[in-house]
């Protein structure tokens, strides 16, 4: 039995729906934070490390506290209840693009959730890791 075409036409269509599914999306303000990060002990950004980081536990309190299970889910603040949107470039393409709101959100959220800042090897493992997933 023959193909009928639409049924081609629908098949092409999936795939290159699939293709552009998971843009590679580069936000520069990471690689421009990663330069002023590095010194003479930081020398590379390694995404596991990034990945560690966002899923450890301090007295109950993780990066997932707010920004839900997965960085490409829709978070929800632990203690305001806010809708926050998801944290991965991949599915929203405006994470993740002004340096002042990434730092100020480090502080902010760094001393909540480990009780202290995040060095400047940690911020830029889990930039890392976040354009990645
Ligand atoms: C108490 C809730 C809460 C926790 C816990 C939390 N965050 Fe956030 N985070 C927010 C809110 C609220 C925003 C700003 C709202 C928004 O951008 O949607 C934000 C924004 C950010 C941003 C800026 C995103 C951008 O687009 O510039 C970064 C980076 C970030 N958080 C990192 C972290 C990291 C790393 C942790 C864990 C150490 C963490 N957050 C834990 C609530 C939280």
């Amino acid at each position: 039995m023959k193909t009928p075409t639409w049924v081609l036409v629908v098949i092409t269509g999936f795939i290159s729906l699939n293709l552009h599914a998971k843009p590679d999306i580069e936000q520069p303000v990471i690689k421009q934070l990663q330069e002023s990060y590095r010194n003479n002990a930081v020398t590379s950004f390694d995404a596991p490390d990034g990945k560690a980081i966002w899923y450890s536990e301090q007295n109950g309190r993780s990066c997932t506290s707010c920004h839900g299970t997965s960085p490409t889910d829709v978070g929800k603040h632990r203690k305001t209840g806010k809708k926050i949107l998801p944290m991965a470039p991949s599915v929203n393409p405006k994470r993740l693009i002004k340096a002042a709101k990434i730092e100020k959100w480090f502080l902010r959220n760094c001393k909540w959730t480990l009780g202290r800042e995040c060095s400047p090897q940690e911020k830029g493992n889990i930039l890392q890791w976040l354009q990645q997933i």
